[in-house]
């Protein structure tokens, strides 16, 4: 069986690290496919480097664009390595640009796609990984669901039940394989010269939030608020995407609030695992911060993690100024006792399983 690896984002490089390290340990034939949606030093290269990813086996350098330009690229390069490379499966995983053109030039071909981070809905059609994410799952013939709910919501969209499996999540295989890596590695607390629990780490790089002027104005009035509030610095470092709306709006950088560069995966995790409190709106944050206790704010009208706030680890406060404060003022406390609903850290390795099992039977 070969496996192809379609990538192409900072979230998808970390979640599918699990994976091609199951994939390295057993000796699998595979390869990586990288789309280049995201080609910074900073949401690229520095996740291959820190985690110690084989390098990528084709590069498309499909850059930055308008959804039809980026995905639209993907696609007809996605389509000529398929067919010189003839995988048995691709592998997908989220919600972006990159998982759709996979997905679909994949499926055209007649090549298995197994979707990992399926059935996740925000039902939410204005956020364009919604989009991606439902018809990544229509076309997939594997779907790695991370929970019952979220499998729930693919029976209900008609998606035969023997096409899904319940693994847990990715991200609690990377989270417990490099929160013991990052202490041994980086000391990101001292290079910013923060105590633990002594200060907020943000995010926030959605397009619904940060192409709307109002919106990260809201976002941006509310951390100074938490910050008048509670003077603890706020961390934010920033997605290229923000940094070029805020300077292109003219928004001003309320007192308290840092803005830095994007960090690696090691010093963002340290990061958050000693955080009092961490604002974003973030999928992989969403989670992240659920699975390492840390009390989060989300900065958006609508989940589809929303097992997150059914265990109380967050709270949707939207981008409205006071309500963000309130969320904080909510959170702020928490007791930090609710239990991770993303599974055990073995998702990578029962991913491969299933697709071992199920070539021998395909066979
Ligand atoms: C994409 C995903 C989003 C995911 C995020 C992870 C889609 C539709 N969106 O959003 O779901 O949460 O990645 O971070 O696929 N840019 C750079 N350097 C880069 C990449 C981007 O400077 O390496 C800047 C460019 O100005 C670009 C903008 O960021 O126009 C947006 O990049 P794009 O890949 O289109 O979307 P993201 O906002 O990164
Ligand atoms: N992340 C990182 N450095 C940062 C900010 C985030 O390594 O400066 C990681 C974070 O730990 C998480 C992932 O990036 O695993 C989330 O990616 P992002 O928020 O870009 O995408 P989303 O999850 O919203 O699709």
């Amino acid at each position: 069986m070969k496996i192809s690896i379609i990538l192409g984002t900072r979230p998808e490089i970390i979640k599918m690290s699990p994976i091609i390290r199951e994939l390295e340990n057993q000796g699998l034939d595979y390869f990586i496919l990288h789309t280049g949606q995201h080609y910074s030093y900073n949401l690229d290269k520095i996740f291959f480097e820190e985690l110690e990813l084989p390098a990528s086996k084709y590069n498309l350098d499909v850059g930055s664009g308008t959804h039809a330009e980026e995905t639209g690229k993907m696609l007809i390069g996605i389509e000529k390595v398929l067919k010189e490379e003839k995988p048995d499966v691709v592998l997908v995983e989220g919600d972006t640009n990159t998982v759709l053109a996979g997905a679909l030039a994949a499926s055209k071909l007649h090549i298995k796609v197994g979707h990992v981070e399926a059935g996740l809905r925000s039902y939410d059609r204005n956020m364009p990984e919604e989009i991606n994410r439902v018809l990544a799952d229509h076309v997939s013939d594997y779907l790695f669901a991370p929970t019952e709910k979220a499998k729930k919501n693919l029976l209900r969209e008609g998606i035969e039940e023997n096409k899904i499996f319940v693994t847990g999540n990715t991200i609690v295989d990377a989270v417990y394989q490099n929160l013991e890596i990052a202490k041994r590695k980086v000391n990101s607390l001292k290079k910013l010269n923060l105590n633990p629990e002594k200060y907020f780490l943000v995010t926030a790089h959605r397009q619904e939030n940060v192409d709307n002027k109002e919106r990260l104005k809201g976002i941006l009035e509310g951390l100074e608020l938490v910050y008048r509030k509670f003077n603890y610095p706020i961390i934010y470092p920033t997605h290229p995407r923000t940094k070029k709306k805020i300077e292109e709006f003219g928004l001003e950088i309320p007192e308290g609030v840092e803005l830095i560069e994007p960090f690696g995966f090691l010093e963002f995790l340290q990061l958050e695992a000693t955080a009092k409190l961490i604002l974003t709106d973030s999928g992989g944050v969403q989670e992240e911060t659920c699975i390492l206790k840390v009390p989060c704010v989300t900065l958006r009208d609508n989940t589809e993690r929303p097992e997150t706030l059914e265990v109380g680890s967050n709270v949707l406060a939207g981008v409205n100024q006071s309500k963000i404060l309130e969320g904080v003022e909510k959170m702020m406390d928490k007791e930090r006792n609710w239990d991770n609903p993303f599974g055990d850290g073995k998702a990578g390795s029962m991913i491969i399983k299933i697709l071992i099992t199920n070539a021998k039977y395909s066979n």
